[in-house]
């Protein structure tokens, strides 16, 4: 600074300096806001000190409540359970790091906090809650016609192709269900809870407690052998797809006394040629009936049992695009925990990361726990022995 211009800002400074204590406030929120990261304090008054009044729910990390700002912004404040652990540094960097994932049909990660042991994230709230509060509860169900329907698939397959290809970084979610789809007061669905894996890679302890399969979401080859892919992904949603279009729980799943899932219901029937009897009653009025039969086809080909079979996201997106009876992929059989994976490719490899868009490209995964699971896997010369994912286990509630 040139000494004329000193002289006259310390002369000038006595008449400045409340204004100027306002601005430096606001600089410091700025710079906060930045940062993304929340004071404690501030998610307390939000939250009216975590009252139960205002649980949103409780799933594998922690529970989730809702919150309203000083500004008038409502929030939902999960706190993560301490069991992690994942070191402070650690978790702020990929707490800053998923912040930058943007995207309609990914639920606003606003920022973090950290207090002591306790480690929180902080998301825009999403007007609507979850996708299974609605598809799930017979009294709400009618609430989504078959447009709503269609738009939702649409909208998850966006979503999920953008974690997985879009993005700064490939992010496998491993944890699609309906009660991670959070729908807007547009009925816009959010997928929630992506990245869980990076902010909080679980230790041994809790790869031993997690009860593999319950869910009905989790594809066979992660469940039996811990492999890992964007094809994992694929596969819940192609359940997620069934869920939508039959409106029946896959882990709840009692419709028909010869079939073990919703999965292997939907694929006889679609093997008899009378796919269409999935549909959810619900939709009787506003059903396109090819349309829907084009929907579970491409959700059968996203549960199929060998993942290189599965197609991509991208390839999702352009199928859901097309036009009703122009799909010639023909699904083969669903897999669930239990069923025969093909594990080995003539030709050697791994099957179960061959074909998925950024496994096999380095330069897409750019920084630690999902690169370092996902290259885990990629480089196995032995796929069909059993191989533990460092982060990818965890407790499922459902
Ligand atoms: N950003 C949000 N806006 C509105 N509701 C939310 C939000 N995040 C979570 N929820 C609600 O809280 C529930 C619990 O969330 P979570 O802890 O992720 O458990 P899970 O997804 O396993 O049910 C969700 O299912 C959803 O209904
Ligand atoms: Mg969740």
């Amino acid at each position: 600074m040139t000494k004329p211009r000193k002289i006259l800002e310390n002369f000038l400074k006595p008449f400045f300096s409340s204004s100027n204590k306002g601005k430096n406030d606001d600089l410091e929120k700025i710079a906060a806001q930045e940062q993304k990261q929340f004071s404690f304090g501030v998610l307390v008054s939000a939250t009216k000190d975590f009252h139960p009044d205002n649980k949103l729910g409780e799933g594998g990390f922690g529970p989730v409540f809702k919150g309203k700002l000083s500004d008038g912004r409502q929030i939902a404040v999960k706190k993560l359970s301490h069991s992690s652990r994942q070191g402070m540094k650690e978790f702020k960097n990929e707490a800053k790091l998923l912040a930058r994932v943007q995207h309609r049909n990914v639920v606003n990660l606003l920022g973090y906090c950290i207090h002591g042991v306790e480690k929180l994230l902080v998301y825009e709230y999403v007007a609507n809650e979850s996708l299974d509060k609605i598809l799930f509860k017979s009294a709400n169900r009618d609430a989504l016609s078959w447009k709503q329907r269609h738009d939702i698939i649409v909208g998850i397959a966006r979503g999920l192709l953008y974690l997985h290809e879009g993005s700064h970084t490939c992010i496998i979610h491993r944890d699609i269900k309906a009660s991670n789809i959070l729908l807007d007061d547009k009925w816009v669905p959010k997928i929630a809870d992506f990245g869980m894996a990076r902010l909080y890679p679980e230790d041994k302890t809790h790869i031993n407690t997690r009860v593999a399969g319950t869910n009905g979401y989790m594809a066979p080859e992660y469940v039996m052998y811990g492999h890992l892919s964007v094809k994992a992904d694929v596969f819940s949603f192609g359940v997620v797809v069934l869920e939508l279009i039959s409106g029946q729980k896959n882990s709840t799943f009692n419709r028909d006394p010869d079939s073990r899932s919703l999965l292997e219901w939907a694929y006889r029937l679609y093997k008899k040629g009378r796919s269409w009897e999935i549909m959810d009653p619900a939709l009787a009025q506003s059903a396109i009936p090819d349309e829907i039969a084009m929907y579970i086809q491409i959700g059968l080909l996203c549960i199929q049992a060998d993942p290189p079979l599965r197609p991509t996201m991208q390839q999702v997106v352009v199928m859901l695009s097309k036009n009703p009876g122009s799909l010639d992929r023909e699904p083969t059989r669903p897999g669930y925990p239990g069923s025969r994976i093909r594990s080995h490719r003539p030709g050697g490899g791994t099957s179960h990361t061959a074909g998925t868009s950024g496994a096999s490209n380095p330069s897409t995964f750019s920084s630690s726990s999902i690169s370092n699971t996902v290259s885990a896997t990629a480089s196995s010369s032995t796929p069909t022995r059993r191989r533990s994912d460092p982060h990818g286990k965890r407790p499922v509630r459902d």
